[in-house]
C-alpha cells in the first residue's frame, strides 16, 4: 500500500478526511485502488507559492512545505527557486549547489529528465533542490516555452514546489498557468492586502488561474489592526490557512540551517505549515478518488449491460 493511502487511512481527526474515508468504506478494495492510484495519478502536481508583494514569507512557506510534503508522502518531491533575482531557497535549506537554474536554462534543449538529476542537490530531508542563478545572470527574458521545458523535466516527480518572485511578468505568469494548485500569500498589513486584492481580480479574469488558489495569511498576530474576517471577506469562500508569527522560530530555523518542518515540532508554526502540507496531499487524494468513484459506478453500470 502507498504511503499516501496509509496516511489517508490512518488519519482520523479531520472533518475533510471523513469525506474520503466514507467513500474508502465503500468496499473498495484498497489494493486496487492503490494500483489505480499510482497507474492512472501518480502524475506530478506542481504547487507554486507566489506574492505580488516581496518579503511576505514566500521562500520560508516553500522550503518548509516542500520538506512537509516529502514527510507526509514519501514520494519524489521536489523544490524549485525561481526567483532569478533574490532567490534564496539555498540558505533557507542550508545547501549549495554548483548548478543552478542558470545552468540548467542554459542546456534546456540537451537535457533529459535523467540528466536533469545532475542539476539538482539532495537536501537530508530527500527533497531535491534546483537553486536560483548565484547571481543576476539574465539578458534573455525566461520564455513561456523555457519555463514549460523545465517543468517537464520533473514529470516523474510527484509534488514539485515553485518558489517565486513577487513579479507578474511573462515567467511567473507561466509558472502559475502550469501550476495545479497556486499558494496566495498575504499578510494582514495594508499594502500586502492591497496587492493581493489586485492578484485577485486578475486571477479571476484568467481561466488558467482561477481556480486553483488557496490563500495563505502568514505572520499572523492578533494585534495588527485588520482581522482575519476582513481578509475573509476580501478573498470569499476560498481556502485560507493561517500561519503564525514566529520571529524566534523562523529566525533561529534559517541561522542554524535547520528548516522548521525537520524538527521544531512543538511550534505554532511547526504546526500550521504541516497542516497545509497535509491539506494539499488530502485534496489530491480527494480528486482522485471521486475520479475512482466515477470509474467504479461506470464498471457496474457496464457490468449489468
Ligand atoms: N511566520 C513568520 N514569522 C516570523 N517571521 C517570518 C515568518 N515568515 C517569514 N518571516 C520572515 O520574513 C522574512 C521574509 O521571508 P521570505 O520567505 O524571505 O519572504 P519572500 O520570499 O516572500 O520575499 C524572512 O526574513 C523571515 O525571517
Ligand atoms: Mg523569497
Amino acid at each position: 500500500m502507498s504511503d499516501i493511502i496509509q496516511f489517508i487511512i490512518s488519519e482520523s481527526n479531520s472533518e475533510s478526511i471523513e469525506d474520503i474515508k466514507s467513500i474508502l468504506s465503500k468496499n473498495i478494495d484498497i489494493k486496487i485502488l492503490d494500483a489505480f492510484y499510482k497507474t492512472y495519478f501518480n502524475k506530478n502536481k506542481i504547487i507554486s507559492i507566489f506574492s505580488p508583494k516581496g518579503g511576505v514569507g514566500k521562500s520560508m512557506l516553500a522550503a518548509n512545505l516542500a520538506i512537509a510534503i516529502k514527510k507526509i508522502t514519501k514520494e519524489k518531491v521536489a523544490l524549485l527557486d525561481l526567483d532569478m533575482q533574490f532567490g534564496d531557497i539555498s540558505l533557507f535549506m542550508n545547501s549549495y549547489s554548483e548548478r543552478t537554474l542558470h545552468d540548467l536554462i542554459y542546456n534546456i534543449d540537451y537535457v533529459d529528465s535523467q540528466q536533469l538529476e545532475e542539476y539538482l542537490t539532495e537536501h537530508e530531508s530527500g527533497v531535491k533542490m534546483l537553486a536560483a542563478p548565484h547571481e543576476y545572470q539574465y539578458e534573455k527574458k525566461v520564455t513561456k516555452d523555457i519555463i514549460e521545458k523545465v517543468l517537464c523535466l520533473f514529470e516523474s516527480y510527484n509534488f514539485v514546489l515553485i518558489d517565486t518572485s513577487s513579479v507578474l511578468n511573462e515567467m511567473n505568469l507561466s509558472v502559475l498557468e502550469n501550476s495545479n494548485h497556486i499558494l496566495l500569500i498575504t499578510t494582514l498589513e495594508l499594502t500586502s492586502i492591497k496587492n493581493t486584492m489586485t492578484m485577485l481580480n486578475i486571477m479571476n479574469k484568467n481561466d488558467f488561474l482561477k481556480n486553483k488558489i488557496d490563500f495563505i495569511l502568514n505572520r499572523y498576530e492578533k494585534s495588527s489592526g485588520i482581522t482575519i474576517d476582513d481578509l475573509k471577506n476580501i478573498i470569499g469562500d476560498r481556502k485560507l490557512h493561517i500561519i503564525p508569527e514566529d520571529k524566534n522560530c523562523v529566525i533561529h530555523s534559517i541561522n542554524s540551517g535547520k528548516p522548521i518542518t525537520m524538527d521544531i515540532k512543538k511550534a505554532d508554526i511547526y504546526k500550521s505549515i504541516m497542516k497545509i502540507g497535509e491539506s494539499i496531499v488530502k485534496s489530491d487524494i480527494r480528486g482522485i478518488l471521486e475520479r475512482w468513484k466515477e470509474f467504479d459506478e461506470r464498471d457496474k453500470k457496464a457490468a449489468m449491460f
